[in-house]
């Protein structure tokens, strides 16, 4: 999809690990995209942290579960997330909010980000309550030890997971 967009087009950009995504990912692009022109989905190259998916499986996954969304783009980034911002031309950043948790640390980049750029604001937008309590961390870690994470994840990446750690654990297969 082109990155050149309508000018004056809201945009936002949605960053995270995204390792790999999860349903409650896909509530907040679904809410980002009612909100705004165009969500730029910004994938945060991090192999030194040993991510499962690769940054290119990790948006091929995302990709495949938006297939050509009107208005939705898949990006990778590194570095600073405001500099990438500000590359896009976004003055938007979208993030999750969860729980009262994750409030400590993402108000922490937030105000980072904005003495980085005061441009650029930070938008908190809470998933439906199904998903308040789910990471891609714990999603993983049940699906790992046998778990059923049914309903967690679009079926596309239920049917990634079990494939990934029944590979694991039986390399032969
Ligand atoms: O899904 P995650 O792992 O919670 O996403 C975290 C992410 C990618 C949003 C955060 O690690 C990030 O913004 N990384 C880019 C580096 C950066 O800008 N660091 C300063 C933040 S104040």
């Amino acid at each position: 999809m082109s990155t050149s967009g309508t000018p004056g087009a809201r945009l936002a950009i949605y960053p995270g690990s995204f390792d790999p995504i999860t349903n409650g990912h896909v509530d907040i692009i679904e809410r980002g995209l009612r909100l705004f022109d165009r969500v730029v989905v910004a994938v945060l190259r991090n192999e030194t942290k040993a991510p499962l998916f690769s940054a290119a499986e990790r948006v091929q996954l995302i990709r495949d579960v938006f297939r050509d969304r009107p208005g939705l783009e898949v990006d990778t980034f590194e570095g600073l997330l405001v500099d990438y911002a500000a590359s896009r031309g976004a003055a938007v950043i979208v993030k999750g909010l969860r729980s009262i948790a994750d409030y400590e640390y993402e108000s922490q980049m937030a105000l980072m980000n904005r003495r980085l750029r005061p441009a650029i604001e930070t938008m908190f937008l809470m998933p439906a309550e199904p998903y308040a309590y789910t990471s891609s961390r714990l999603i993983k870690e049940v699906c790992r030890l046998g778990g059923d994470i049914h309903g967690l994840v679009p079926p596309l990446v239920e049917d990634r997971l079990l494939r990934t750690f029944a590979a694991a654990r039986d390399p032969l297969s």
